[in-house]
């Protein structure tokens, strides 16, 4: 299983250190991908955590103020990369082109891109989820080759779970998995969206689940390492 962890913008430098060494205990075979904020990423140092990150710009280096590269990324050991987080997507207006061309930048470095998308609560009352989902995957995957596709790593995050406590029920989550599946057959998808230690057992019982992004819990390391052992 995959378990991607997404400090988003939390944590100081000495409080990350403190995090570093509660985390650095938890044995396990799991994939785990830590994505701190930018700013943390150099001070990762645990053998079994993989080094990833919440962003990247979609230009590569130049006179771009205040933005990270996929080359700067990758020179700090970075192998995976949150795109099209529903945060960023909504604070910072980033659109589905946007996100298409920050995979490409990703892709060219070798570091592979954790894809977010999932819909609004409004979206899912209205039936609209498979059209919004279609449309995130359609554009953001536009430009690669069949290759480039399969090393896409997925993650299906309803807007609506994120930070609240909700989660789909499991046929939901199965409906959706399979509704990605038909767009990228070989790619491994994660669910998030207030995944916890009191859900993850039901949703455990989701098969076609390759693992999880993981917000609020990532940075509750007990909590963590009781989630962990339960997968
Ligand atoms: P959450 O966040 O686990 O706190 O709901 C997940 C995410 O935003 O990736």
């Amino acid at each position: 299983m995959i378990v991607a962890l997404n400090n988003k913008c939390n944590l100081t430098k000495q409080e990350f250190e403190k995090y570093l060494d509660e985390l650095k205990i938890i044995d396990t075979n799991h994939l785990v991908i830590l994505c701190p904020s930018h700013i943390n990423i150099g001070q990762i140092n645990i053998d079994n955590v993989k080094v990833g990150s919440e962003n990247v710009s979609k230009t590569n280096k130049g006179a771009y103020t205040g933005e990270i590269s996929s080359e700067q990324l990758k020179s700090y050991g970075v192998e995976y990369c949150i795109v099209g987080h529903s945060e960023r997507r909504e604070y910072q207006k980033e659109t589905n082109n946007d996100i298409k061309e920050k995979i490409l930048r990703l892709l060219e470095q070798d570091i592979t891109p954790i894809l977010c998308i999932g819909e609004s609560k409004e979206e899912r009352e209205n039936n609209q989820f498979k059209d919004v989902i279609k449309e995130e995957l359609e554009i953001a995957t536009s430009e690669l080759t069949e290759t480039q596709k399969e090393k896409l790593i997925v993650a299906y995050e309803p807007i609506w779970s994120i930070g609240t406590g909700i989660i789909p029920t499991n046929d939901q989550i199965i409906d959706v998995f399979e509704y990605i599946k038909k767009f990228l057959p070989t790619s491994k998808i994660l669910y998030g969206g207030s995944a916890n230690l009191s859900n993850i057992n039901t949703l455990k019982a989701i098969s076609q689940i390759d693992g999880y992004l993981l917000g609020g819990i990532s940075l509750k390391v007990n909590d963590l390492s009781g989630f962990i052992k339960i997968l």
